[in-house]
């Protein structure tokens, strides 16, 4: 009688047990159910503070640019087609934009820590739009800014001993908030690009 009742009591147990597993399962189905509670994916941030050495010497900041919509590209002077190429792009359509724009910035980052100081970056720019700022750092520096901007580029061996640099060949757009508004591909149109600009500075 008493083994009865104990195999009852397992019997019991054993069903229980089934049940709570069964409505646990339930639960989790509903509440993992897809689409049912999405998954919230934080908004990728780009951009963000930086403290570099503009071509003239000086340091500079995201502090210097506040309140004004600005342009960030990143590259080396030693390029040979993306970055001149670029460059002189945004300097016609700075140029197009006219006084509408004469508050924007152009920041022109040199990944090329070792190859690309001050004294380099200043005639290299002189080709170019005056809003244009090469800016250069240490490579500690530039890397946090290669990394808030999530660029990417990398060193490419080549012969004698020379490099050259493949790197992210977009234009970033920046609002007069310093948030990240947009970008400006490589080989866009520059109906497009100029269209860009002029809604980056509300002239759109
Ligand atoms: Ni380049």
């Amino acid at each position: 009688m008493a083994d009865d009742r104990t195999q009852q009591l397992k019997i019991a147990i054993a069903v229980l047990s089934l049940c709570l597993v069964v409505l646990v399962g339930l639960i989790g189905l509903i509440a993992f159910r897809p689409g049912a509670s999405p998954v919230e994916t934080p908004a990728v941030s780009i951009g963000g503070p930086f403290e570099l050495t503009a071509q003239d010497g000086r340091r500079m900041s995201e502090r210097d640019i506040a309140g004004k919509p600005f342009a960030v590209f990143f590259g080396f002077t030693h390029c040979p087609d993306v970055c001149p190429t670029t460059l002189w792009e945004m300097s016609e359509a700075l140029k197009a934009l006219g006084t509408d724009g004469e508050d924007v910035r152009m920041l022109f980052i040199a990944v090329d820590s070792e190859r690309d100081t001050p004294e380099v970056l200043s005639p290299y720019l002189q080709s170019f739009d005056p809003r244009i700022v090469g800016l250069s750092g240490t490579p500690e520096e530039i890397e946090q800014v290669v990394k808030a901007y999530r660029v990417f580029w990398e060193k490419v061996p080549g012969t004698d001993g020379d490099y050259t640099i493949n790197h992210t060949a977009s234009v970033f757009l920046m609002d007069a908030g310093g948030r990240f508004a947009g970008t400006i591909s490589y080989g866009e149109p520059s109906n497009v690009r100029l269209e860009k600009l002029r809604q980056l500075i509300g002239k759109g």
